[in-house]
């Protein structure tokens, strides 16, 4: 299959990570005979210092004709002063608004060799496997501009959602959730929040249709407390803006690192964008040490959910499981008697072990 793919690599780790992609992909390509385009534009930071503005036109125009989008991370302190609507964080929210992405799945999933990299005991952790639908183009990030008021000592921030938007994230929730283990947790603040209490009203309709999925409905505090003492309780969390974005990071601690965590950004129908869940982290930029995994399985996340391709999406993420299995990991990770590795060589450990793996299978099936 030929497929045209927009990179956006952005700020920081961003780069580093993205060319990890491009190279898993084009390994995957030439053992599958596909052809991937790659074409690179500007987001951020970056494009703020070469276009004056975080989300050029011509990316956005790039973006709505391809067949994906792949997302590094944007943002960084050389860019924390600048006004609050052309911050580069802005052109991430731009171009999430302008593809109508309003879905966005964030997989939790712990990898056995990666149990005792996290802080948490390992019989905590061990066999968590959550989805975060997480709500992207509404609430809190896209009320009217926030304010500032008399003198600057009042502001303003509007949370503002239509039923229909809600409508649309729950029933990714419900499609998801019978996808698999068949339960649903709606994550609030129906205790304080109208937005919440209608979110509640939505879910239960909803419920109604979906008698075959278990239905939970907790409130965010409770929530992120639950995520780390019992997170095995979880199998897909479907929840606001603003409460998946924390409740993500949060959930990252389960699998050992935030490197570790993939997205994908999706609507009904069209294009997907692709981009792991951390951010740009300046404080280890251009050292060759950030994890490219969350990327790589944003990648592989790409090629399942965009191109229907699943074996390739499969062999990608055996391709990271087994490297993880053999001890390889980055400075994020901690894995007893394992040998840490920068993100280049990280990168050629999992073509490694993509090629190891399409071999075997060539001297299984001769
Ligand atoms: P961050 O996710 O960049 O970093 C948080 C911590 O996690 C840091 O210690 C960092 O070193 C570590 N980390 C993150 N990714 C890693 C990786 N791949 N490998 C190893 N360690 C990793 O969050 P932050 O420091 O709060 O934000 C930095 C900038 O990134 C800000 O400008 C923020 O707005 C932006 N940001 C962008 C995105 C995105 O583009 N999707 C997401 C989150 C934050
Ligand atoms: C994320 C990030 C973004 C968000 C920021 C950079 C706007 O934290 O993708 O999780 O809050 O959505
Ligand atoms: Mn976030």
């Amino acid at each position: 299959m030929k497929k045209q793919i927009i990179m956006l690599p952005g700020d920081g780790v961003g780069k580093e990570i993205m060319e990890g992609a491009r190279a898993v992909l084009n390994a995957v390509a030439g053992e599958h005979h596909h052809e991937f385009i790659f074409h690179e534009h500007a987001i951020g930071g970056s494009a703020i210092d070469r276009y004056g503005t975080p989300l050029p036109e011509e990316t956005v125009k790039a973006c709505s004709s391809a067949d994906a989008v792949l997302l590094g991370a944007v943002g960084g302190p050389k860019w924390d002063h600048v006004e609050a609507s052309k911050r580069p964080e802005r052109g991430l929210l731009g171009i999430r608004k302008s593809l109508g992405l309003f879905a966005n799945l964030r997989p939790v999933t712990g990898f056995s060799s990666l149990v005792h990299s996290s802080p948490l005991k390992t019989e905590i952790v061990d066999g968590c496997d959550i989805l975060i639908v997480r709500e992207l183009t509404g609430g809190l990030y896209f009320g009217k501009p926030s304010e500032r008021r008399e003198g600057g000592r009042t502001v303003i921030d509007t949370l503002k959602y239509t039923r229909e938007e809600m409508e649309r994230i729950v029933d990714k929730g419900f499609e998801s959730a019978k996808m698999r283990r068949g339960k649903l947790t709606s994550v609030d603040k129906a205790n304080v929040l109208e937005s919440s209490r209608m979110w509640r009203e939505v879910v239960d309709e909803k419920a109604r249709d979906h008698p075959e999925v278990e239905v939970e409905h907790l409130l965010v505090d409770a929530a992120a407390m639950k995520l780390i003492t019992n997170p095995r309780q979880f199998d897909v969390i479907v929840t606001e803006n603003l409460f998946g974005d924390i409740l993500s990071d949060e959930a990252s601690v389960l699998t050992g690192s935030l490197g570790m965590l993939p997205s994908a950004s999706i609507r009904t129908d069209g294009v997907g964008l692709y981009e792991p869940v951390h951010g740009s982290a300046p404080d280890i930029a251009g050292q060759d040490i950030a994890n490219p995994l969350g990327m790589i399985l944003s990648a592989a996340m790409m090629l399942r959910h965009s191109f229907g391709m699943e074996d390739e999406a499969d062999e990608i993420e055996r391709a990271v499981s087994d490297t993880l299995e053999g001890g390889y990991h980055t400075a994020d990770l901690d894995i007893e008697g394992g040998r840490i590795v920068g993100t280049r060589e990280m990168v050629e450990k999992v073509i490694e072990n993509l090629s190891t793996k399409s071999i075997s299978n060539a001297i299984c099936s001769s």
